[in-house]
């Protein structure tokens, strides 16, 4: 598996260590840069398999998702060149010659976003072989609406011991789909397949995530058509043939959340590169209302802890522009330090309190009722050896070692990799006490 990733993504480099050590309570001062976006840019990869000319993204972030799908794309005989300029990290795909099976199970279960090869190669190749995806353990994850689509489309699929096989023998149709909730990876698996599909397709109760509207600004430059970006309807005109395209990956919304929480849990002073208040949607006036000072400049925002220290808030998680289910266990984790109590309620993923046990070894007073949690503040967190479940669980993990007096040991840092371009070094520099070492 390694050696794969090394050839798909030679950038990517097995952290040297399985344990991350912290020693908390200093505060984080500085600029730390936002990478582009994991939840971008691994549909934007995805798109490259829907013409035959060079796509090249621009702002790749160096996590190990994003080295994970570079290994799939490869098995599928798309051609990869990575270079790097002034610290940007560039990819050009090109998917000239590509086969639509030869997936591989380990690839796919590590990362749920493969689903999305699913409409790209149907669309393309008229087939499509994969493995059920895998991804994060936070709930069920279901894939019912993609498959429902692309039916609709005129897709045949059939699932049989753990395999998905997809086929459009006479080419895939518009239709006008209504998603039964907005999926973000559902909306984008269709919206793949409909640029290729003859005719129109609508897709109504689609997501709004910012993510969706940088693919399919991707998707117009190739030459798309498709109407609607931001809104629950898109409208895609389909079956023109996709040039090539040069896009920039948007900067990442979530990881500009997280390192807000972290400025103002350490009372540090950060600078968040490319920052804006409308990427955080409704998140921006709930952190406002915990005390999380965020000032929108120029060049980014600047967060720090407001003057009146921080308060217990409750949040909902919602689809965009509601408050987001990635932010909910980096923002759990500002909350335990906050006066008063707050109520977190999950209403997108069933599972996604697993990291509540592991702040609890932190001194955290969290109880957790069904999908509603009630956190109580406390004065301060102290180090301890805990363990990194899900990808934001363990961003979670690691803003409350950074707060907390002591030294933070996590292991699971597979989790963490997954999502972070470079987090150990980017909060380094920035003056935490970060180290990776081995077990
Ligand atoms: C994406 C993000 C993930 C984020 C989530 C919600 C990527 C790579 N991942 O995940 O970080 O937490 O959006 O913002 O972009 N559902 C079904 N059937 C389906 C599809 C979804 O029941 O066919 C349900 C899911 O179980 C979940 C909800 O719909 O309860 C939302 O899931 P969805 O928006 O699809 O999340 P992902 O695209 O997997």
């Amino acid at each position: 598996m390694k050696f794969r990733l090394a050839t798909a993504a030679p950038w990517w480099r097995p952290a040297n260590g399985n344990l991350l050590r912290i020693q908390g309570g200093r505060p984080l001062v500085g600029t730390y840069p936002i990478s582009g976006a994991k939840n971008a840019v691994l549909p934007l990869m995805v798109s490259a398999l829907l013409t035959p000319h060079l796509v090249t993204l621009r702002n790749v972030p160096a996590n190990l998702d994003v080295a994970v799908l570079a290994a799939l794309l490869q098995r599928l005989g798309c051609e990869m060149h990575w270079s790097t300029r002034a610290g940007d990290l560039a990819l050009t795909l090109s998917a000239d010659r590509i086969r639509p099976t030869g997936i591989d199970a380990d690839l796919v279960a590590r990362m749920r976003a493969s689903v999305l090869l699913l409409g790209a190669l149907l669309a393309r190749c008229g087939e499509a072989r994969l493995p059920m995806p895998g991804g994060d353990a936070i709930g069920l994850r279901a894939i019912d609406f993609h498959i429902a689509g692309l039916r609709a489309m005129g897709a045949v699929v059939a699932l049989e011991g753990g395999l998905i096989h997809a086929k459009a023998p006479a080419g895939l149709h518009g239709a006008d789909i209504l998603l039964p909730q907005p999926s973000v990876g559902a909306t984008e698996n269709l919206l793949l397949a409909a640029v290729l599909a003859d005719g129109t397709t609508t897709i109504r109760n689609a997501a709004r995530e910012p993510e969706i509207t940088d693919l399919a600004a991707c998707l117009i430059t190739m030459g798309a058509g498709i109407t609607g970006l931001g809104s629950h309807v898109l409208t895609v005109t389909g079956g023109r043939a996709l040039a090539g395209a040069v896009h920039g990956v948007m900067p990442d919304r979530i990881e500009l959340g997280t390192l807000a929480c972290a400025a103002a849990m350490t009372d540090g002073e950060l600078m968040l590169p490319h920052g804006r208040l409308d990427l955080l949607g409704t998140a921006a006036e709930s952190f406002a209302a915990a005390g999380v000072d965020l000032r929108e400049t120029e060049g980014g925002l600047i967060a720090r802890r407001a003057n009146a220290g921080l308060c217990g808030i409750d949040i909902t998680t919602q689809p965009f522009p509601g408050f987001a289910t990635d932010l909910q266990a980096p923002t759990m984790a500002l909350l335990t330090l906050a006066a008063g109590a707050s109520t977190i309620s999950e209403t997108i993923f069933e599972q996604r309190f697993r990291h509540v046990d592991e702040l609890r070894k932190m001194g955290a007073d969290i109880a957790v009722h069904g999908r509603t949690a009630r956190v109580r503040g406390v004065d301060r967190l102290r180090g301890a050896a805990v363990t990194c479940t899900d990808v934001r669980a363990a961003a979670a993990l690691v803003l409350g070692a950074l707060a907390a007096s002591g030294e933070t040991v996590l292991d699971g840092l597979d989790h963490l990799d997954r999502g972070y371009d470079r987090m150990t070094g980017k909060l380094a520099a920035c003056g935490a006490a970060i180290v990776r070492t081995d077990g």
